[in-house]
């Protein structure tokens, strides 16, 4: 009989949060904020290479939540919201940590994280745990940004940043269902920015207090909420596997009653074994009706569908995903070192399709009007249908490599026999592997390629 396989407890590879954020900066995906006055905790800059290939995390979830099903529409509902949407969820009332502070290094902790969190005197301790420490008593702190809408600031103009992009889907209930071809069940995919005033927020681009989430809510008979609940978690997994990550660092855990939210029937997580150890890539969760029954008592607007012979409220399953996580999560997968010929190699063995640049055209050398001519021409027919890169500018093996630290799949050498027989060199970023193809094949082939089922793992 074949035996489970034991779940991994620490992370194995290459990769430290330290290793991936350097990289970042060097190679230009994501900066500090704020870098030239000092920065700013935990708020971050994408750069080129980081903006596309979040971009590319946003799109893989739009293709497979929205393009490539019939029963999702789309929505992008505004950041700043009628504060009575957030009394009516429970965010105003609830949506809080509970903090304690110690007196002794006037440092600030999650009172529900001391046991992974660290003493400010002594590293090796936890809070707490030294005699020296000195910690108050646990209090609720709300994480929602508040501003002020409006020239006076006084608490009738008080409003919030969103901190989950939920809440405007489920306001938009009515207006999708009467103004689209929709019926349970269905779904309502979001992508936008939230803001969470986190009280230890850290790990790079794990936590920070604005980030982008990928949510989606989806409107079923309360009848069948538990088996969508189920497709759900299978269907968010499979996104992740099929983009790439490695089964064995990732695993779905369900909430152990104590730990639901206020709304929340039922949750899983879809959690990613960081260098950080396990953490939530992505919640699951049956909400049940709460959501469109709290914001039709606060708005005494009914918030049910009404079918021809039927007229219910949904409930609400609902995949929350993250895509900075998300993007941070491609990359510690994808990050490796190794040794090449005797000299070391970082590569990002991502998915072809999260990879910022898919292929690179390099001339042998950049002096050679030839060679340019023809690899300008190979460049132009390839950088309308994919995101490609011209580089002449220094030793090819320099050039590998860059492109190795930027995760790109395919590089395109044009060397002099390419003037006499029409060919290039393919180099593959992960076998290392060189064909020789004809120039005029090259983009049905890619564009092949980057449909094809790909695995990181060699
Ligand atoms: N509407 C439900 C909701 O917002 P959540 O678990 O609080 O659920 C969903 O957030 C996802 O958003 C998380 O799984 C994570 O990927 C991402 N996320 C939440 N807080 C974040 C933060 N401070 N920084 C980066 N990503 C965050």
């Amino acid at each position: 009989m074949a035996s489970e396989p034991t779940e991994l407890t620490a992370y194995e590879g290459e990769a430290t949060i330290e290793k991936v954020a350097s990289l970042g900066r060097r190679r230009g995906f994501v900066y500090p904020s704020s870098d030239i006055y000092g920065g700013l905790g935990s708020a971050y800059d994408y750069g080129h290479y980081g903006v596309l290939l979040k971009d590319n995390v946003k799109g893989a979830w739009k293709r497979s939540m929205i393009q490539e099903r019939e029963d999702m529409v789309a929505l992008d509902s505004a950041v700043i919201l009628n504060p009575e949407v957030w009394i009516a969820s429970g965010h105003v009332g609830g949506f809080s940590d509970p903090l304690v502070d110690c007196r002794t290094c006037k440092l600030r902790f999650r009172a529900d994280h001391l046991e992974t969190s660290s003493c400010g005197k002594r590293p090796s301790k936890r809070p707490g745990e030294s005699p020296d420490c000195d910690l108050t008593e646990a209090r609720s702190f709300n994480l929602m940004f508040e501003t002020h809408i409006g020239a006076v600031a006084d608490s009738a103009s008080a409003a919030y940043l969103r901190p989950e992009t939920a809440q405007g889907i489920f306001i938009n209930f009515k207006n999708v269902t009467s103004s689209l071809r929709v019926k349970p069940p269905f779904g309502i995919a979001q992508i936008g920015k939230s803001f969470r005033n986190e009280i230890t927020p850290g790990n790079f681009l794990f936590r920070m207090r604005e980030f982008e989430q990928m949510e989606m809510e989806y409107f079923v008979p309360p009848a069948e909420a538990e088996e969508w609940y189920r497709y759900w978690i299978a269907e968010r997994y499979r996104w992740y596997t099929g983009l790439g990550i490695r089964t064995s660092h990732l695993r779905i855990r369900a909430h152990d009653p104590d730990e639901l939210s206020h709304y929340s029937s039922g949750t899983s997580d879809i959690e990613y074994l960081f260098p950080i150890g396990w953490s939530e890539l992505e919640g699951i969760a049956n909400r049940g009706d709460f959501d469109l029954r709290a914001h039709t008592e606060r708005s005494g607007q009914k918030l049910e569908w009404i079918g021809h012979e039927e007229r219910y409220v949904p409930y609400v399953i609902e995949p929350a995903a993250g895509a900075d996580r998300a993007a941070l999560a491609f990359l510690v997968d994808a990050y490796d070192e190794e040794e090449i010929e005797g000299r070391p190699r970082t590569v990002l063995r991502l998915h072809p399709r999260i990879a910022p640049v898919k292929a690179a055209v390099l001339p042998l050398v950049g002096n050679d009007a030839a060679l340019v001519e023809k690899a300008r021409g190979l460049f132009e027919d390839l950088r309308t249908h994919m995101t490609t890169e011209y580089d002449d500018s220094a030793a090819i093996g320099k050039r590998y490599r860059r492109q190795d630290e930027i995760g790109t799949p395919w590089a395109l050498t044009i060397d002099h026999e390419s003037l006499n027989d029409g060919q290039v060199t393919l180099r593959d970023r992960d076998t290392l592997q060189q064909e020789r193809i004809a120039i005029e094949g090259v983009r049905a082939l890619l564009l092949d390629r980057l449909e094809a089922p790909w695995s990181p793992r060699l």
